[in-house]
């Protein structure tokens, strides 16, 4: 079983992190197909936090080669400060590589969201700051800078010239902001070369050669379905596709060789930044489950709204991806309450939806039909077998299971790398 795929099935932060960096001591390759330093995915080994932005979660493994690929947005100041940080934890960084089709995200792209976010007002997305958007636009407009780039620093500093006027044009003139100045970027951009140089790589052809000799690969996307530029809550989405099907366009591995595609859910849900969100509690009980979970962002440090968990998201999440299990996370926070509900339809204008509709607007306007569960008291947080979880525990499992119709693989029961549940093997 030798591709893998990890993706996140709600609105991001579901642990994704985690659920690599538990799985990853497996993989020869973890691959990133998309997104940028807009995510934050955490992973804590023995008490000790690390949060990764760029690097992929497995990166901690000295043996799984970590690949930023094609698809990914690369802010490489962001990259180098990784690597450097962990390094000064004792960690190797010698497997880590970028391809040289990535994008970078330069210092107007990031001048760029923040001006942009600013002229919205009121109609802000919620964006992580990080340059992400600007960042594929011109990608797509066929104007952008690839890492590989780096390597003709000449050519680089004379392209740049030219783009960036044009960018401080829409700077001072349409937003009115502070232009970015070109010795600037070329004094930082010439240090990121030097430094980066030797991870440049392209990528493709080495992920084959690893499909052809059998070797494991775990995919690990970033944000997650409800952000997906086409099947999320636009316009409240990011900029990519974190979605399965984006590893083709993404690191260049065509999606029917995929043999596992896991979805990550948390036992409730979160979402950061603006946009329709069904099942959110504004209340008390939100905000327990906001300190309970530790529920604030590991990017920006925003605090996540919170609420019950929708098998309209989960089960649409099965649809895009065809995912064959999930991986549901953070069960351990709902201990303590005296019920548990789940979203089981929408009543929107009078109508009962069992499917999410493509409207943000009318998703805004959605009232959750909930079915409530009994809670359990039990501290479950060192719990290894599913049988051992409280009765009640067990029965809200098995219900989101029989509804999403597919397996909840593995179930995590707290932050720490080895605090998991595994019900089927993902190694079969
Ligand atoms: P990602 O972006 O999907 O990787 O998720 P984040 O790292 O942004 O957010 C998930 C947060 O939940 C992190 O702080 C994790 O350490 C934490 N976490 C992951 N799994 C569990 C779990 O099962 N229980 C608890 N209590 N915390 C968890
Ligand atoms: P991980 O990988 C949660 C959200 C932002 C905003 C929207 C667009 O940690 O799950 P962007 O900066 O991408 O243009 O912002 O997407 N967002 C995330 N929310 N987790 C993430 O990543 C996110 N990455 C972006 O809050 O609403
Ligand atoms: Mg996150």
């Amino acid at each position: 079983m030798p591709v893998y795929v990890v993706v996140g099935s709600q609105w991001g932060d579901e642990g994704k992190g985690k659920v690599v960096d538990a799985l990853a001591d497996k993989a020869d390759y973890v691959v990133r197909f998309q997104g940028g330093n807009n995510a934050g995915h955490t992973v804590i080994v023995s008490g000790e936090k690390f949060v990764l932005h760029l690097l992929p979660s497995g990166v901690l493994h000295k043996n799984a080669q970590c690949i930023i690929g094609n698809g990914v947005v690369v802010d490489a100041g962001v990259l180098l400060h990784e690597l450097h940080e962990l390094e000064k934890r004792g960690f190797s960084t010698e497997h880590v590589f970028v391809s040289d089709r990535a994008h970078l995200i330069m210092p107007y792209h990031i001048a760029l969201d923040k001006a942009k976010e600013s002229a919205r007002g009121e109609e802000k997305i919620g964006t992580t700051g990080r340059g992400i958007g600007p960042c594929y636009v011109d990608k797509y407009d066929r104007v952008g800078f690839r890492v590989g780039d780096l390597l003709d620093f000449a050519t680089f500093k004379e392209n740049l010239k030219k783009q960036l006027d044009w960018k401080n044009k829409i700077l001072t003139q349409l937003y009115q902001v502070e232009a970015v100045y070109y010795e600037q970027i070329v004094e930082e951009f010439a240090i990121y070369a030097e430094k980066l140089k030797n991870r440049i790589i392209d990528a493709t052809p080495i992920l084959h050669k690893a499909l052809e000799e059998n070797k494991t690969l775990f995919f690990e996307g970033a944000q997650a379905l409800m952000l997906d530029i086409d099947h999320g809550t636009y316009p409240f989405v990011t900029s990519s596709s974190p979605t399965v099907g984006a590893i083709a366009s993404g690191a260049g591995v065509p999606a029917q060789k995929v043999n596992r595609a896991i979805g990550v859910s948390k036992a409730y849900t979160t979402r950061v930044g603006e946009g329709p969100f069904v099942t959110e509690l504004k209340d008390a009980l939100g905000e327990h489950i906001r300190q309970k979970g530790g529920e604030f962002g590991s990017t920006t440090g925003r605090p996540r709204r919170t609420g019950w968990l929708d098998l309209l998201v989960a089960k649409y999440a099965v649809q895009i991806n065809g995912l064959t299990d999930f991986a549901m996370t953070k069960l351990d926070v709902l201990t303590g309450l005296d019920e548990v509900k789940v979203c089981v339809a929408y009543q929107i204008d009078g109508k009962t939806y069992d499917y999410i509709p493509s409207s943000a607007h009318l998703l805004a306007k959605a009232e959750p039909i909930y079915k409530t569960f009994a809670g359990w008291q039990e501290d479950i947080s060192k719990i290894t077998r599913f049988e051992d979880l409280p009765k009640t525990c067990q029965d809200y499992v098995l219900f989101v299971e029989e509804q999403v119709g597919v397996s909840i693989s593995m179930i995590s029961v707290g932050a720490e790398r080895t605090q998991n549940i595994y019900r089927k093997s993902l190694w079969a």
